[in-house]
């Protein structure tokens, strides 16, 4: 059997990234039916807004299995800011670089990189009609004091990789599929939907 899911997403980038991370496992992603509104994510955690989108979407595929991610940035400093409010941390007309301006503004005295400290953190919701199931991954990083690289999307250009002197957005696309948040918990998803359901990939 070929396995599926609907992701409960309209962020083509982590449509993007999610399709190349589980490219090799036999598992299709089905991208979310045009004219679905999500509501506001309330939630006060990742794992609270991945379960509340999947469920949303699964009201309305019925049958289908969905997959809600839920993901941002959490800092050390700034008592995990921007955590669940990650995409819309500038306010409501803000874009990546409006927000990327406001952490950096935020960190403008911590003038010692290992101060800088930040995680970014995936949770994944799997909601089937038999169940529903949750998956994390994390991957941590420093913040850097200016922002480098055109790869990837979000807070990527001032995410620093100890030990490669790179930022997530100066990384190919599969070398941070290799190594972020967002692969680790779509993994964890693939190994468990392989298992449960027995399929080859
Ligand atoms: P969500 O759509 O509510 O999960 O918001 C996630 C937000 O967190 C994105 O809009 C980005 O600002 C940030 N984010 C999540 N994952 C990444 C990543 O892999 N790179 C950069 N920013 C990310």
């Amino acid at each position: 059997m070929r396995l599926n899911f609907y992701l409960a997403t309209k962020n083509k980038n982590k449509l993007r990234e999610i399709r190349e991370i589980l490219k090799d496992t036999g598992i299709s992603v089905i991208p979310c039916p045009a004219g679905v509104v999500f509501p506001e994510e309330e939630g006060k955690t990742f794992e609270e807004n991945a379960l509340m989108k999947a469920r949303y979407l699964k009201g309305i595929v019925k049958n289908e299995n969905v997959v809600g991610e839920d993901s941002g940035l959490s800092v050390e400093r700034l008592n995990g800011l921007p955590g669940v409010l990650s995409a819309r941390f500038a306010g409501t007309d803000c874009d990546d670089r409006k927000n990327i301006k406001k952490l950096l503004a935020l960190l403008s005295d911590c003038e010692n990189i290992r101060d800088r400290r930040a995680e970014f953190i995936t949770a994944v919701a799997l909601v089937t009609p038999d169940e529903e199931k949750l998956f994390i991954g994390s991957v941590k990083g420093l913040i850097t004091f200016t922002p480098r690289g055109n790869n990837g999307f979000g807070y990527d250009p001032v995410f620093e990789i100890p030990g490669t002197g790179k930022t997530f957005a100066e990384l190919s696309s599969a070398e941070k599929n290799n190594l972020s948040h967002r692969s680790i918990a779509f993994r964890k998803l693939a190994k468990y939907m392989i298992k449960r359901y027995n399929v080859q990939s």
